[in-house]
């Protein structure tokens, strides 16, 4: 299946996989980079040294490319965009602010450069300042979200760049593929149907809260702070939305979410931690390897584009 992200990060098959802090690690990242996908290891606020270990025992597990999700607020991002680097990554998506001063030393190195954008506005400047490609994230999103939804930014931002787009948020099986496509993506990033996947290291309490969700089950915390996160409904989220309402200030909010994730995917607390999922979460709901998942995304999206074709 060629298309320009294809053609542009050497893999087989355009889907690439969310960089999910906490839980997409070494053994994830290389089995969608075996499978013909893009596999991300998610820095997320992880420090240099845990990053670097990742990578290493990424590169033990596969010769396939494969590559680093950074989230720029990290502290030690400096640090890990130079490993990067030293380490012969061959692709870099970025979250949480732009990665302009990083650029110039990427482009250097050879390294290809996604950032994930939720505006025309970033995604232009994000041309402007070098990248190969763009991911568009769309507020269907699991975790830390945009306004617009993927199918009114991805024609926009689509139409706004000359460099390949790929959709995020929303899609997670082979109609939602073939769609992306159809608003001008040459991929697709999901997240959420790699969640339950079965290379993913996370907590069965997590996974079996993915795979029982219904299509209303997320809600949206932050959105008070300017930092909206969209996760499973639970005690936390509830909590967090009473506190909001009655005008709650952010370090009481703060409070509340610290650590939330670690929580969720290391601990298993699926009621007091953050459940990060997206609003396709009630159509997640079978553990399958990442191979058959890439399998079975790819050839539904062939037999949909092809029926459409015929109804036409
Ligand atoms: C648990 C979780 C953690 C995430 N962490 C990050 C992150 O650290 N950096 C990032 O750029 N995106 C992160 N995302 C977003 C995903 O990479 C991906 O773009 C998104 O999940 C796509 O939407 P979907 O959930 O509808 O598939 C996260 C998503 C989830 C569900």
């Amino acid at each position: 299946m060629k298309t320009r992200i294809t053609e542009l990060l050497g893999i087989e098959y355009p889907i690439v996989q969310g960089g999910m802090a906490w839980v997409a690690d070494y053994h994830l990242a290389a089995a969608v980079a075996g499978a013909g996908g893009l596999g991300l290891i998610g820095a997320g606020g992880a420090p240099a040294s845990a990053v670097i270990e990742q990578i290493k025992q990424c590169k033990a597990l596969t010769d396939k490319p494969f590559g680093v999700n950074i989230m720029l607020l990290n502290p030690e991002a400096d640090a890990i965009a130079q490993a990067i680097v030293d380490m012969g990554v061959k692709v870099v998506t970025t979250g949480a602010g732009s990665p302009e001063k990083y650029m110039a030393m990427w482009k250097e190195a050879g390294v290809k450069v996604i950032p994930v954008v939720a505006s025309v506005a970033m995604a232009k400047r994000m041309e402007r300042c070098g990248a190969d490609a763009l991911v568009a994230e769309g507020t269907e999103s699991g975790g830390h979200i945009g306004e617009l939804t993927t199918m009114a930014l991805v024609p926009q931002v689509v139409d706004a760049v000359s460099i390949p787009v790929i959709a995020a948020g929303g899609i997670a099986d082979g109609r939602g593929f073939a769609a992306a496509l159809m608003l001008g993506a040459c991929g697709v990033q999901m997240g959420t149907r790699f969640l339950v996947a079965k290379e993913t290291n996370i907590h069965a309490n997590y996974k079996e809260r993915v795979e029982k969700a219904s299509d209303i089950d997320t809600q949206v915390t932050g959105r008070s702070t300017g930092h909206p996160v969209r996760a499973l409904r639970n005690a936390m989220t509830r909590q967090y939305l009473k506190l909001e309402k009655e005008g709650a200030g952010f370090e009481e909010l703060e409070y509340l979410t610290l650590g939330g994730l670690r929580k969720a995917v290391v601990d298993g607390d699926v009621k007091n931690g953050s459940v990060m999922a997206g609003q396709i979460a009630g159509l997640v709901n079978r553990q399958q390897t990442c191979a058959e998942i890439i399998q079975e995304i790819t050839d539904e999206a062939k037999q949909v584009m092809s029926d459409r074709c015929k109804l036409l």
